[in-house]
């Protein structure tokens, strides 16, 4: 591996789902390290495991075998109240269809991890700070005329920004994006994977996860998996 220090190492990774009787084998020992600062893609055919993949890494879910370490450090070992502040402070997800609330405004979506990770005292306290953080990520974002809207009244790429804004919220050390322009057109989709190039630039750690070739390609390095393991 190259000169920087690796923020997330994953050995060995296997993950069956049962169904009935049978066990259906998706992730049959996945290795994979991500260096800090990386903007990785991860590409496979429908099917192959790469949200599967992505829920292990940022700890949504288990493997079966195998490890997962952020930072030198085993998800698997980390206690529960550990566990959820990676989850939500070190790890910002973005997915297909974006999973806004639609009963909060654009920039309530966006604070809502701050709210979460800071629990309804420490909000009180931090509330405005907060508030200016989510404007400036909207600013950053071309959306400050959207603040005030509910994510239905948004168009899809919107809708993705804001997504990609309530990721950033707690500056998460890890960007995490499962087809992020999976439901875009491809100019709307190259204005998403702009951000994402611009977020890159700017030193987030990306891992995003496509089964579009020329998606993958915008990315810094592209990992292939296939029969349940990386391609070499
Ligand atoms: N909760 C689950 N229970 C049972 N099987 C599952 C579950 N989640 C995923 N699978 C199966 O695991 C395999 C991999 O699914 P996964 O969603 O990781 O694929 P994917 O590469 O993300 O596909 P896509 O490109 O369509 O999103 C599929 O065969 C799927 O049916
Ligand atoms: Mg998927």
């Amino acid at each position: 591996m190259g000169q920087r220090p690796l923020i997330l190492k994953a050995e060995r990774l296997h993950k069956s789902y049962r169904m009935g009787a049978t066990a259906v084998k998706v992730l049959k020992g996945v290795n994979l390290a991500v260096e800090q600062g990386q903007f990785v893609a991860v590409i496979g055919a429908s099917g192959s495991g790469k949200s599967t993949l992505l829920h292990l890494l940022g700890g949504l879910d288990r493997p079966n075998e195998g490890t997962v370490c952020f930072d030198d450090r085993d998800l698997s070992r980390m206690r529960a109240r550990e566990l959820n502040r990676y989850r939500n402070e070190m790890v910002g997800f973005v997915f297909q269809f974006y999973h806004l609330l639609d009963e909060l405004n654009v920039l309530e979506n966006v604070f809502l991890p701050a709210m979460v990770s800071r629990g309804i005292v420490g909000w009180w306290g931090t509330r405005a700070a907060a508030r200016r953080r989510a404007q400036e990520l909207l600013e950053q974002l071309g959306l400050q005329d959207r603040a005030q809207h509910k994510p239905y009244q948004l168009s899809g790429g919107e809708r993705q920004r804001v997504a990609i804004g309530r990721a950033l919220m707690n500056e998460p050390r890890l960007l995490l994006a499962d087809e992020p322009t999976g439901n875009l057109d491809s100019a709307t989709g190259n204005d998403i994977l702009a951000v994402l190039e611009r977020l890159h630039q700017a030193g987030q750690t990306i891992v995003m996860v496509t089964h579009d070739e020329r998606v993958a390609r915008r990315a810094q390095r592209v990992i292939t998996l296939t029969d349940g393991k990386v391609k070499i």
